[in-house]
């Protein structure tokens, strides 16, 4: 398992490399579920207009692919502009589940300032597999994503 720093080193020097950003985002979601074993599925969304839209993610299939603003754990990051970290998400109910193994769920946003390009949505299938190093991994990955747009 690779340390958060080599992790985030190495979408950095593809983000500043000749690399499409399509094949960056690729990229940054093959390395997180490479190097985090309880990274079930991760996934990059883009915000196009009020709406999130799947770009490119590994693991079971899903029927999200376009997410409205506001609706469930990934419409609600961009709504509040806030990263969110859920530890039980039989707990919600602003909830859009994916797989019904699922436990926990990250999602970080991709931004600058103010503004918001995307996101990356990271779900577990263990109970409360996120904590503050993840959110701190996956914000330094998205900041690198963010210099791409
Ligand atoms: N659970 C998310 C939907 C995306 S899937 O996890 C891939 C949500 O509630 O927004």
């Amino acid at each position: 398992m690779k340390s958060a720093d080599e992790i985030v080193n190495r979408v950095e020097q593809m983000a500043n490399s000749a690399a499409s950003r399509d094949d960056v985002m690729r990229y940054a979601v093959q390395v997180l579920k490479e190097e985090r074993p309880h990274y079930d599925w991760v996934g990059i969304y883009l915000l196009e207009g009020d709406t999130l839209i799947i770009h490119n993610y590994i693991g079971k299939p899903t029927e999200h692919t376009s997410i409205p603003v506001g609706k469930g754990v990934c419409g609600l990051a961009v709504s509040e502009s806030v990263n969110q970290i859920v530890g039980d998400v039989t707990r919600l109910d602003n909830y859009l589940a994916c797989s019904v193994e699922t436990r926990s769920e990250i999602v970080v946003l991709i931004r600058r300032k103010t503004q918001i390009f995307g996101q990356i949505d990271i779900d577990s299938d263990l109970e409360n597999a996120f904590t503050e190093e993840d959110e701190s991994l996956l914000s330094r990955v998205a900041d690198s994503l963010a210099s791409r747009f």
